[in-house]
């Protein structure tokens, strides 16, 4: 492509982010194409057991060597090219996609189905050259060249450049055989900054389009305070040094949901461009976490196909056991994200370090199985031999050419091949939710962003962990989600909630649910701003408590002494501690069922529970670092909400199910590395890893599962 090409696709580029402002483009053009039915069954099918791959690393004397021995391992799909632009595109549209096609067919010969990445999240340095702007920056100023990601979605010549290279590549690859879907960037929303002229700029723009007058805008950012009241446009800045007080509340909030906006559009553009040019491909694309910087359910709802996730949870057997629930809650989360529940590890760790058993291994594949993934693969094949990477260990093929880890790689390798298609239809059916809202997690802080250092996915992730304890499914949903398919919905760090939302908590509440609920639940509305009442606000008649007092704040007032304080439910003799805040709770009709002992507050409800019409309603005035503290509300919850396990399991044996019209399955996961002999199943069922009918008792050795599959004509009904 000449200069004069390039400067006009980046002009088109350029009104297409604009507009991208004001409706989201090819939003209907993006949308799910594949018709059910229709599709291929290498999709969806069977199970994606694979690995990423970079030929454009290696002499192509070796591909052929490393395709054999995937092969032999039972390797069934490779990712490649997302971080090969430069090798595409040596010079400003010149393509040279010849290396790509022999590798694809090389793959293909020896039964591998390819995933392609589009190579946008590094840019080739011609690109940069000719056009700085492509890259963004962060609190220290502009990226410079020389690592990857950090790019401006925002910035015209970006935009054209991606547009380019994934035009080619779609009109090259989108009728491939051989290829069965494509990887949209990679890690799309991380790093979690872009600030640069073409990002403010796009976010003055997007404000406008939000707030239409900066009389409305100062009204909801409280203009007044501090005399940050806007008269134009363009005063507004990204507040990346500002002299004290940092980003406050709104416009925290402002820029989260436009840096999602941006990532949407960015990617959407692509899908457009690829939906016009592939036939029974999928679209994906590998989030970090699904809970981080980009809205997951929207990019999932609108244009892609499946979600997936980089799978780097620690391996089995380091740590306590409920580590691997991080996989859990990143699985459930993409599920319900994914377009009927599709989703896949695009990257799953390939690192066992000397001190952890190879049996995690298997323990990990059958975790993603377990909840319903289609697929993982391994980061990575080998590990490069220069780079930023080339001290990451990947346990399949070393230095020295050998394959390690092999024979567990070729058990779980043919058991997912029988599996696979086995599950190919069976989705998981969960009643209880754990409520998910980007709003609240952006306002709050994620990652490393935290404006006060509660980060959301921490008390997300801690009652995930806990209400895993009652062995039953879990879904993780948005406030969108139809509320009356489950039985108990818990919803930690509900801060800001609209009118319409607690409405509807209210009518699940109403109608016999259960709902759980923490601090400073129900104080803000959408906006941030404080709403005008004690916490917990629009909840308090449902939960039949207020706090009246002010909280005992350790995160604002550090000073303050946490050891003084403990909380213990009724009834028990275990204690636990507080870790970052206690709310001062008057009961209102409530019962406490923990209260706190030490100082002041002792004696004073920490957990109350309260009968609204035919639900219950819990509320959690505190928070604490132990797994053990959510366990114990948990159980406490599951006693009354008629919810036993799926299968009565040891405590450290997590249990999940799926089911299609004519099974449920189940899998029992030892998490531990305890042996626990004689699990009792309450009918007879078939052990599918045994192959064996009948099966009425299960062992399970340290790490070791067992998947079971129970027929539905047996009389046997979801346990629910
Ligand atoms: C992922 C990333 C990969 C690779 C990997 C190393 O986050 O997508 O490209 O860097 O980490 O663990």
């Amino acid at each position: 492509m000449d200069r004069r090409t390039f400067n006009k696709l980046a002009g088109l580029a350029g009104l297409v982010g604009i507009s991208a402002l004001v409706k989201p483009e090819g939003t209907a053009e993006a949308h799910t194409a594949i018709e059910e039915g229709k599709e291929n069954r290498k999709q969806w099918g069977r199970y994606f057991m694979g690995t990423a791959y970079y030929p454009e690393w290696w002499a192509p004397s070796e591909w052929e060597i490393d395709f054999r021995q995937m092969q032999e391992l039972g390797i069934n799909t490779v990712r490649m090219g997302e971080f090969a632009w430069a090798i595409y595109e040596p010079a400003p549209g010149k393509f040279e996609f010849d290396w790509m096609d022999r590798a694809i067919a090389l793959a293909n010969r020896h039964g591998i189905d390819v995933i392609l990445g589009t190579p946008t999240a590094s840019v080739p340095p011609w690109l940069y050259q000719l056009h700085p702007d492509v890259l963004s920056g962060n609190v220290m100023g502009p990226y410079t060249y020389g690592g990857r990601k950090g790019y401006c979605p925002s910035s015209p010549s970006y935009q054209a450049a991606c547009a380019s290279i994934v035009t080619a590549l779609a009109e090259r690859y989108g009728h491939h055989p051989g290829v069965i879907g494509w990887q949209l960037d990679n890690e799309p929303g991380f790093p979690f900054d872009a600030f640069d002229p073409d990002s403010e700029r796009a976010f003055q723009m997007w404000l406008k389009k939000r707030y239409g007058t900066l009389d409305a805008l100062n009204r909801e950012w409280n203009g007044a305070f501090w005399s940050n009241r806007y008269s134009d446009w363009s005063q507004i800045k990204f507040p990346t040094n500002s002299a004290e007080g940092g980003w406050q509340p709104a416009i925290t909030l402002a820029y989260r949901r436009f840096f999602s906006d941006s990532f949407l559009s960015h990617l959407r553009r692509q899908a457009v461009i690829l939906r016009k040019a592939m036939k029974d491909q999928f679209i994906a694309t590998n989030w970090p976490s699904p809970a981080w910087s980009v809205d997951v359910f929207t990019a999932a709802t609108e244009f892609l196909d499946a979600t997936a996730w980089d799978n780097y949870v620690i391996p089995p057997g380091i740590g306590e056991f409920q580590r691997q629930y991080g996989a859990g809650f990143n699985h459930d989360f993409s599920r319900c994200a994914g377009p009927r529940q599709r989703f896949f590890c695009a990257e799953q760790i390939a690192y066992v370090p000397a001190n952890a058993p190879e049996e995690g291994l298997r323990l990990q594949a059958y975790i993603n199985l377990a909840h319903g993934s289609h697929g993982h693969l391994y980061f990575e094949w080998r590990r490069p031999q220069a780079g930023g990477e080339q001290y990451r260990p990947s346990f399949i093929k070393s230095f020295d050419g050998s394959i390690q880890a092999k024979s567990i790689f070729k058990q779980v390798g043919k058991e997912f091949a029988r599996l696979g298609t086995r599950l190919a239809e069976a989705t998981t059916r969960a009643d209880i939710a754990l409520l998910y809202n980007f709003d609240n997690e952006w306002s709050q802080g994620f990652g490393s962003l935290g404006p006060k250092g509660r980060p959301y996915n921490n008390e997300e992730g801690h009652y995930y962990n806990g209400f895993k304890v009652l062995q039953r499914n879990v879904d993780v949903v948005p406030l969108s989600a139809d509320f009356s398919t489950y039985k108990l919905i818990v919803a930690p760090n509900l801060h800001m909630v609209d009118d319409a939302t607690v409405a509807r908590l209210r009518a699940f509440v109403s109608d016999g649910g259960i709902l759980v609920l923490n601090y400073r639940a129900g104080t803000q509305k959408m906006d941030v701003s404080m709403r005008r009442v004690l916490p917990p606000g629009p909840f308090a008649e449902m939960a039949g408590v207020i706090a009246e007092a002010n909280e005992v704040d350790f995160i604002e007032y550090p000073v303050l002494e946490k050891a003084e304080f403990e909380i213990i439910f009724s009834g028990s003799d275990t204690v636990f501690r507080p870790h970052t805040i206690l709310e001062s709770l008057t009961l209102q009709g409530a019962e406490p069922i923990a209260t706190f002992r030490g100082g002041r507050m002792a004696g004073r409800p920490a957990i109350t529970r309260n009968r609204h019409r035919q639900g219950w309603v819990f509320y959690v005035g505190t928070d604490c670092a132990e797994d053990g503290f959510y366990e114990a509300l948990a159980r406490t919850v599951g006693s009354i909400g008629r919810l036993p396990p799926l299968i009565a399991a040891p405590y450290g044996v997590e249990v999940v199910s799926r089911e299609d019209s004519k099974t449920i399955f189940y899998f029992l996961l030892n998490l531990t590395e305890t042996t626990h002999n004689d699990i009792r199943l309450s009918k007879p069922m078939e052990d599918l890893l045994a192959e064996q009918a009948g099966v009425t008792r299960v062992t399970l050795g340290p790490l070791k599962v067992a998947a079971l599959a129970s027929s539905k004509d047996a009389g046997a009904k979801y346990a629910g």
